[in-house]
């Protein structure tokens, strides 16, 4: 039942192309809870996209604010649906945070199968930085491979999105939620 098992928010998090803001969306409209998106906030706060922080201020300077994003909404929006960055839960405090907020569920889906999407979503190229100087495959491969331990460390619900729709997924996550 919804949030019996922990503080009743839900949390999204997987790799950037996962579909976590369309999802969350979904899930908000169904439960009539609020939709935060860390990413979103922290774009509201900086007045800047997220590309534009990591050109002027570097990645650590986005963490840092991505970190006290993170501690604000789950102080402020506690039940809600709380879409967060791919890089998110690389961070201890905020993956407490996060579980500690509610259940938990992640958006998985294999390294082709991202960069085929990303391909696909030119907003996306244009808002986001490249998070190392490599190839779109051979990054999201070899960021994917540090992140998976955290995604499985703090994931209550896995939802494989590979040939999956957000609707698919979102009816995947209200039978745990
Ligand atoms: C990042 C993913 C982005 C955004 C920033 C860093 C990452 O979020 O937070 O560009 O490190 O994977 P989305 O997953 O919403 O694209």
């Amino acid at each position: 039942p919804m949030g019996e098992t922990n503080g009743g928010g839900l949390v999204l998090v997987g790799y950037r192309g996962t579909g976590k803001s369309t999802v969350g969306r979904l899930l908000a409209g169904r439960s009539g809870r609020p939709f935060v998106d860390v990413d979103d906030v922290i774009v509201a706060r900086a007045g800047r996209t997220i590309r534009a922080i990591f050109e002027d201020s570097g990645e650590p300077a986005f963490r840092e604010l991505e970190e006290s994003v993170v501690r604000d909404l789950v102080a402020t929006h506690p039940g809600a649906v709380l879409g967060t960055g791919g890089g998110t839960i690389l961070r201890e405090a905020n993956r407490r945070a996060l579980t500690t907020f509610g259940l938990v569920a992640w958006l998985r889906a294999d390294a082709d199968e991202l960069a085929r999407r990303l391909e696909a979503d030119s907003a996306t190229r244009e808002t986001r930085p490249s998070l190392t100087s490599k190839g779109a495959l051979e990054e999201i491969a070899e960021v994917l491979a540090v992140r998976t331990p955290f995604y499985q460390e703090i994931a209550q619900v896995v939802v494989d999105t590979q040939e999956r729709g957000p609707a698919e997924v979102a009816d995947l996550i209200l039978r745990h939620w």
